[in-house]
């Protein structure tokens, strides 16, 4: 099945080459574009993948740039380029430069691609996201950040390591930022209908919560050498399928508020209903009143970080 006629993602690193692979097997698209700076890296990489394709089947075309030229009429773009936080670098520095490549791009896509539905990946993805879309003018429906479904599954998977359940059984979400502050909601996740509350006890539940917090950490520890992106990319799949075949999912992504939850001006993670216009609507899901406050200090670290953005763009 091919549901849309090209899927451009910018980056072709861990996150990017692994994601163009699962587009490519799913058959999402007439064609699968992989953009990088590093010259033969995109072009090796989708040369790669496509040598799969006699073998797995698929009838997507898989290709690799270093122009963003082309990103030409691409239906949908997923922005995974960027740099990781190296020793000696702060918070800011990585924003700056994050945001200066972030911000290239959303002109290049405004430019070659207007009609396009925009997944923002680099981190810190809840600014960049808002970044994106500022820059590019787009509607709020059509720039969203991945980041979500990713956390969501890695408290899914504890949770189900916990309990010894399959683990497409434990349903939930977990908002907020994509950080220390995000928010697992207790209150609403359960396995196969039934309260989690009622299966793990609370001093278990906050360690399996906190582990959820750090589990991007988690791997970077282990790999000693960049960061997750198996579950990364299967997260971001997830949300380009929902896109392409205008699922309807109810999925936790990054998206921009205008009055949903009481909030304005700001990208953060929420459950929203997702198709192939992008994000249908924002769903105001009731959070028990620890939870309200532990998404209003997420929503205040996203606002720190904007605020740095914002001191960074105003001329010395
Ligand atoms: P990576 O370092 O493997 O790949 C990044 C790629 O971006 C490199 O190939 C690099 O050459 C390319 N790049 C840098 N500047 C560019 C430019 N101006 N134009 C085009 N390409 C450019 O990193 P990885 O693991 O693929 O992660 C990518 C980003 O995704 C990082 O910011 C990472 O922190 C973020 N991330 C976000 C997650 C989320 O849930 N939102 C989860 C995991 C990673
Ligand atoms: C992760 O959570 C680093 O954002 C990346 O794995």
């Amino acid at each position: 099945m091919t549901g849309v006629s090209k899927i451009v993602v910018i980056g072709a690193g861990n996150i990017g080459g692994t994601l163009a692979q699962r587009l490519a097997e799913a058959d999402l698209a007439r064609e699968v574009v992989l953009i990088d700076i590093v010259e033969g890296l995109p072009q090796g990489k989708a040369l790669d993948i496509q040598e799969s394709a006699p073998i797995l089947g698929f009838s997507t075309k898989v290709s690799g740039s270093t122009h963003l030229e082309a990103l030409a009429g691409a239906d949908i773009v997923v922005e995974t380029a960027g740099l990781a936080r190296k020793p000696g670098m702060s918070r800011s520095d990585l924003l700056e430069k994050n945001a200066a490549i972030i911000r290239g791009h959303a002109l290049a896509v405004r430019q070659h691609a207007p009609h396009a539905v925009v997944v923002v990946v680099t981190n810190p993805v809840d600014v960049m996201t808002f970044h994106f879309r500022d820059v590019c003018g787009f509607p709020a429906s059509r720039v969203f950040g991945e980041s979500g479904t990713l956390d969501t599954a890695r408290f899914r998977t504890f949770v189900a390591m916990e309990l010894g359940v399959a683990a497409r059984d434990v349903t939930g979400f977990v908002l907020g930022t994509h950080g220390d502050t995000m928010v697992p909601l207790l209150s609403l996740t359960n396995v196969s209908g039934v309260p989690l509350t009622q299966l793990v006890p609370s001093a278990r539940l906050a360690e399996i919560v906190e582990r959820t917090k750090k589990g991007g950490g988690e791997i970077v520890e282990l790999l000693k050498m960049g960061s997750a992106f198996y579950a990364p990319s299967a997260s971001q799949a997830e949300l380009v399928a929902a896109i392409v075949r205008d699922e309807r999912r109810l999925l936790p992504v990054t998206a921009h508020l205008d009055g949903e939850f009481g909030l304005k001006g700001v990208c953060v993670g929420v459950p929203v209903v997702l198709g192939r216009e992008g994000v249908v609507k924002v769903v105001e899901v009731p959070l028990a009143p620890v939870e309200r406050a532990a998404f209003d200090a997420s929503v205040a670290a996203v606002r720190a970080d904007l605020a740095i953005l914002a001191q960074l763009a105003r001329p010395a």
